[in-house]
């Protein structure tokens, strides 16, 4: 089989750590399956812009073009001028135009104990995922930004297109996705205009999809449904500024923001594939980060980009049964040993490579 390839932006602070472990997972997969992969380096973010002065370096973007699938840690340092990092994850997502951000929020039985509500009635537990709109809103630097020290603007502009592409996208995951029968809209139609638009194509596009309910809520009233009945929800869809800042708030349900991964999803282009949290610099070089999250990005990149739903599944099984047996210091549990980010992911692989042996 010709490699598959794989564009890979080792960023910042924790981020080489984390990206190493999910090409572990890659490697294994490789082992054991008619994959291979070929890494193209592709740096981004905050380091390559201290050397070269571009955090998105036009070489980057070109072996992204080559590629098969991006696998992205997350950029940021905290002596870089405003905005530079993040320049390069927003100039990613544009250019390829991944108008879809994929976030799955699933509570592990096996880590049950990490929910911050575990003390709460949580149901049958948290399963849901969160479908931001990834490429319009006040991230798109669409519609002109001022800023002076005395007034600052950005606008916020939506599209009928853009609109209706994600919300169509979200009730297609109702559908296929077994165990989830429910399209949450959120937005903030009470104030906003383009939450207004969003709000009647919502109601708009659900006619096609009769059978599958919906509803809507003010992404402030949504933000306290989120820690009131988190069991409730299956597929959310928002826009870009609400999607950022409720998956967020959803990912640590999970008990830390290193859990949940994410996928920027162009569905007949090149899709990136992420961890949600950022560079983290707080711990970086402690050898302590989680690498969860940007393994279950792995999981997400073969699901999604690949079709390969039984080596997705079984990935899953391996954190699931991972969990059981240690952790990193972030969800550390009382009995079981605190891993380290390479120990973690070395358990996880090793669990993989026994389910794909069978
Ligand atoms: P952050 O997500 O990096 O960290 C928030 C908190 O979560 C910190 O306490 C951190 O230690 C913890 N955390 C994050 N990832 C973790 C992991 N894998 N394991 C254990 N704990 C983890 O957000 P913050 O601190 O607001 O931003 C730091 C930098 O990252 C900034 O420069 C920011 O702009 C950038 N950023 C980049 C993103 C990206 O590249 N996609 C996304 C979000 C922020
Ligand atoms: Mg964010």
């Amino acid at each position: 089989m010709t490699p598959i390839k794989i564009a890979v932006v080792d960023g910042d602070g924790i981020s080489p750590a984390i990206i190493r472990e999910g090409k572990k997972i890659l490697d294994v997969v490789a082992r054991y399956t008619s994959f291979q992969f070929e890494y193209l380096d592709a740096p981004a973010g905050g380091e390559v812009y201290k050397q070269v002065g571009d955090s998105l370096p036009r070489k980057s973007l070109e072996l992204m073009e080559q590629s098969d699938a991006i696998l992205f840690g997350a950029v940021g340092l905290p002596d870089l001028p405003q905005g530079v990092a993040e320049r390069a994850i927003l100039g990613i997502r544009q250019h390829f135009d991944q108008f879809v951000n994929l976030r799955p929020i699933k509570l592990f039985n096996s880590a049950r104990d990490t929910c911050p509500l575990k003390d709460r009635f949580i149901g049958d537990g948290i399963d849901m995922i969160i479908c931001r709109e990834n490429s319009e809103g006040l991230y798109a630097k669409i519609g002109g930004i001022l800023r002076t020290d005395e007034v600052a603007t950005n606008l916020m502009v939506y599209t009928k297109k853009g609109i209706d592409r994600i919300i169509h996208h979200a009730f297609t995951i109702a559908r296929n996705t077994p165990g989830f029968t429910k399209v949450t809209s959120v937005d903030k139609a009470n104030i906003l205009a383009c939450s207004q638009l969003w709000r009647s194509r919502f109601h708009e596009i659900a006619k096609k999809y009769a059978d599958i309910p919906t509803e809507d809520f003010y992404v402030d009233a949504f933000c306290q449904w989120l820690i009131r009945k988190p069991y409730k929800c299956d597929v959310v869809v928002t826009g870009n500024l609400f999607g950022d800042i409720i998956s967020d708030e959803a990912a640590y349900l999970l008990g830390s923001l290193g859990m949940a991964p994410g996928g920027n999803i162009n569905p007949d282009g090149i899709s990136m594939y992420e961890p949600i949290h950022g560079s983290a610099p707080d711990i970086a070089g402690k050898g302590i980060a989680n690498p969860i999250g940007t393994i279950l990005a792995v999981k997400l990149m073969l699901a999604e980009t690949f079709k390969e739903m039984d080596v997705a599944a079984m990935i899953e099984q391996a954190v699931e049964e991972t969990l059981d047996e240690g952790r990193t210091v972030d969800i550390q549990k009382e009995g079981l040993p605190t891993l380290s980010t390479g120990e973690m992911g070395n358990l996880i692989a090793e669990k993989l490579g026994k389910l794909l042996k069978q």
